[in-house]
């Protein structure tokens, strides 16, 4: 085993939480001193983004057959669009004094330690260059300028993360849900090109070391220290049928001659703690330039939605349930049916996830009409189905209960107290309609490369974040779980090594609104000022 998996390994060992104790975190947090969830670069050019808020009369429904859309053209708008239903504020939250803002793409602990760019070239629209996406202002700074004369015509999105904004509540976990946000982000990107009647190209060939040149990551004189930010992915926006080629490296050359300004303000917040080793897990999860396969899982439409709102919509009122009702209203099996089907991997959802599916469910079935409360799964793809059965207890059932779903029920009984115990006692587990675990194929996964770790993780986001839009689109509410006791998990289902690791819980169910919190328009203070 090389040192950089060892390394991985025992990260991901070391930080998980275990009934009796958690893994390491801070031991008293001053709320007062929460890094500025919104980075901005002093010094560079400003270009104001057209107004947020603008409609399209794309149905929701209509994203199961993306190719069937018209693609809107390549304007400002429509990338100012793409920009915010992908990063950008959806509301404000008020409690008394308190007033915090929430985003379209979701976060663990809302601290957003994603960051994102756009690097335009040879738009007619843009011109040439790298931008950092201002979310609170909708507005791009302008980091790097450099020749109008690069040949490729593209517009990328570029994702970076500032792992300490995420350490800073949650210590050595941290950077797990660093890298949940990250999956969190393709999909909220994926949703919003489809919207556009765009897609997004995974560049998964590209280094981080490539990624920081291209944003300025490795301009380390530009951000204070601790603040930085880690290179993470590189996405192309491909409008219309534009199969071209594309080389990077005229890019890479462009944005090394070009003239970079701005420094990053500083977070304003004081590093109380330091985690050493989410800076040594970062190091050795590091990507080299690889080659990447050109996949393409074969698609096929979800199940029906009866949903008729429209994309923009269910984008924008995205929210996460904070609790459930708990008794009253439980889910239809069509609306379940449908909402698992859509994370298959055959699912529009996953068109631009270029790998063979790697994160199977354990979902726990506390209320769903037509399906007896209990443990089920859903393999992901059929070659796991063997190994998954080998691998977990010997009791379960493994009995296919759907024709149209691989859906396998494999225990029945009231799993609501063991759902919330197990998910850091949280009534959000136990008090929905159906909660689970994502498990990933994991050994044979990080044994390959240690980075593969990191897209583990981004799958599971992925995941989580085509679960949130389902749950909204079916008239439900969904929660990303990140607190869970790890192998209190494994114990459950019966995996006694790590061929197999539970990565991520969601919840979904009838939300429960509290009412003493007001939610104000997301863009209100732009119309102020
Ligand atoms: C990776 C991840 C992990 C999360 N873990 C939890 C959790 O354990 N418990 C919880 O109540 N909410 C959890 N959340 C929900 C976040 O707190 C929520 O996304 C954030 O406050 C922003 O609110 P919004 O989703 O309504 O925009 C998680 C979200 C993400 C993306």
């Amino acid at each position: 085993m090389n040192n950089q998996i060892e390394t991985v390994l025992n990260y991901h060992n070391r930080t998980k939480h275990r009934l009796e104790r958690y893994a390491k975190g801070p031991e008293s947090i001053d709320w007062e001193d929460q890094p500025d969830q919104f980075r901005h670069f002093s010094g560079c050019e400003i270009v104001t983004l057209p107004k947020p808020g603008r409609e399209i009369e794309v149905l929701f429904s209509a994203l199961d057959a993306p190719e069937t859309l018209a693609a809107q053209p390549l304007t400002m708008a429509n990338i100012g669009l793409l920009l915010e239903l992908s990063f950008g504020l959806s509301a404000w939250k008020q409690f008394g004094p308190s007033r915090w803002a929430l985003r379209c793409n979701p976060s663990s602990g809302n601290l957003h330690p994603t960051e994102a760019y756009i690097i335009s070239s040879g738009l007619e629209t843009l011109k040439a260059g790298v931008y950092h996406y201002v979310s609170h202002d909708h507005t791009l700074e302008q980091r790097c300028r450099f020749s109008d004369n690069v040949t490729e015509t593209s517009l990328l999105i570029g994702l970076s993360s500032v792992h300490w904004r995420e350490a800073w509540k949650y210590g050595e976990r941290a950077f797990r849900y660093c890298q949940h946000d990250l999956g969190h982000a393709i999909g909220a990107l994926r949703y919003a090109t489809a919207t556009l009647g765009w897609s997004i190209e995974l560049m998964a060939e590209t280094s981080d070391d490539d990624i920081a040149q291209l944003l300025g990551l490795n301009r380390l004189a530009d951000f204070k220290a601790l603040e930085g930010e880690s290179p993470d992915l590189l996405c192309r926006i491909r409008v219309g049928l534009d199969n071209k080629a594309f080389d990077i490296n005229e890019l890479i050359a462009a944005t090394q001659a070009g003239v970079w300004s701005g420094k990053a303000d500083s977070l304003r917040a004081y590093h109380l703690y330091k985690w050493s080793v989410i800076d040594e897990v970062a190091l050795a999860a590091s990507k080299p330039s690889t080659k990447e396969p050109v996949w393409q899982a074969l698609q096929s439409s979800p199940l029906t939605t009866a949903c008729m709102q429209t994309a923009t919509a269910i984008i924008r009122q995205r929210r996460s349930a904070q609790q459930f009702d708990g008794k009253m209203t439980p889910m239809s099996q069509a609306d379940f049916y449908r909402i698992l089907s859509a994370v298959l991997p055959t699912s529009p959802a996953f068109q631009a996830w270029r790998w063979p599916a790697k994160i199977h469910l354990f979902i726990f079935v506390h209320r769903v009409e037509g399906v007896t409360p209990g443990v089920y799964a859903l393999p992901r793809h059929q070659e796991a189905l063997e190994k998954l059965k080998a691998s977990s207890l010997e009791t379960f059932k493994w009995e296919r209960i759907a024709k149209e779903l691989p859906l396998y029920h494999l225990y029945s009984g009231d799993c609501r107290q063991f759902a919330k115990t197990l998910s850091c006692h949280q009534p959000i587990a136990s008090d929905s309609a159906f909660s689970l675990g994502m498990v990933a194929e994991f050994n044979d996964t990080v044994n390959e490369a240690a980075w593969l770790y990191r897209r583990l993780f981004w799958e599971t986001g992925l995941i989580g974040q085509v679960l949130y839009l389902e749950a909204e689109a079916a008239g439900y509410r969904g929660t990303g779980i990140g607190c869970f006791f790890d192998d209190s998990v494994h114990e459950l289902l019966g995996f006694k090594e790590t061929q197999f690791q539970s990565l991520y819980h969601f919840t979904i169910g009838k939300p429960l609104e509290d009412k003493r919190i007001e939610t104000l328009p997301a863009y209100e203070h732009l119309e102020k000022s």
